[in-house]
């Protein structure tokens, strides 16, 4: 495994999930939020089609959208929105149509002009789309790991299974690091991280790694009310001290693992 501050190289972190509301969106700024403390530059990147609402939770304004890079009328680097030190962020935007109707051209035109960004931090943090198809699509697009953030519902677990399985066929050799999130308690999340690991060895032939239990707590639910202090007050949550702390986890998470699919 190669430390990424010696080669320069750039870490891709991708934050999935099979169902929406378990917490991905805020996962994924704390993950990248906890990179930048550490001193990493860090660009968290909005996967969301058209549902992106990264720029509200954090109260960014997005200038322009992704669709402008495409056209070249716009390059990928305006769009990035510092957030704070160490942490841009690239908006998406919501209701955007556009970025569903591209050709496999112009896709391939919009990847190698985020690639080009993204090669200038040391972390990204993919915010993947909801549901099955935008992750599995950012996943493919290049992912040194793969961050699956479930709640402990059966109904959540059942997505994430089903999830797992579409990366395990797409990206077989790229980790998954699992976050339970929205648990009652640690018994709860450590529950359920146990059947979805049970049930992806014995039907996928797939080890999951638990990244971290995070706790259903309403400092979090007011953090994402108040898009001015939204940043200051998730990283001052139990939820965020939990990232930080599984020092060891988070500190493997961003060290790639080179296998880029
Ligand atoms: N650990 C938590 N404790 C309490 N509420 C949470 C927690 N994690 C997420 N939430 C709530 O769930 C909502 C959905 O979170 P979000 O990250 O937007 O989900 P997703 O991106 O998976 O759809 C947030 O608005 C927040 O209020
Ligand atoms: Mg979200």
């Amino acid at each position: 495994m190669r430390q990424m501050q010696v080669t320069g190289e750039t870490c891709r972190i991708v934050v999935g999930s099979g169902k929406g509301g378990v917490g991905k969106s805020v996962v994924s700024v704390m993950l990248a939020a906890v990179a930048a403390e550490r001193g990493r530059t860090v660009l968290l990147l909005d996967g969301e089609q058209n549902l992106a609402n990264l720029h509200v939770l954090l109260g960014v304004g997005s200038r322009d959208s992704i669709e402008s890079v495409l056209g070249g009328r716009v390059r990928a680097e305006e769009l990035v929105q510092p957030v704070a030190p160490h942490l841009w962020l690239l908006p998406a935007e919501s209701g955007s149509e556009g970025l569903y109707a591209l050709d496999a051209v112009e896709r391939a035109r919009l990847h190698c002009r985020l690639v080009g960004l993204s090669q200038q931090y040391e972390v990204v943090v993919v915010d993947a789309g909801a549901g099955i198809e935008g992750v599995v699509r950012a996943a493919t697009l290049g992912a040194d790991r793969i961050l699956l953030v479930t709640a402990p519902e059966p109904t959540a677990l059942m997505d994430a299974h089903a999830l797992v399985k579409m990366l395990s066929l797409q990206v077989p050799y790229v980790r998954i690091d699992v976050f339970v999130n929205r648990c009652a308690g640690e018994d709860e999340g450590k529950g359920a991280f146990v059947r979805l690991a049970a049930a992806s060895e014995q039907f996928l032939n797939r080890r999951l790694h638990l990244a971290g239990i995070l706790l259903e707590e309403r400092q979090v639910a007011v953090a994402v009310r108040e898009p001015r202090h939204f940043l200051a007050r998730l990283m001052e949550t139990r939820a965020a001290q939990c990232i930080r702390e599984a020092r060891l986890d988070v500190l493997d998470l961003i060290e790639p693992t080179r296998s880029r699919a």
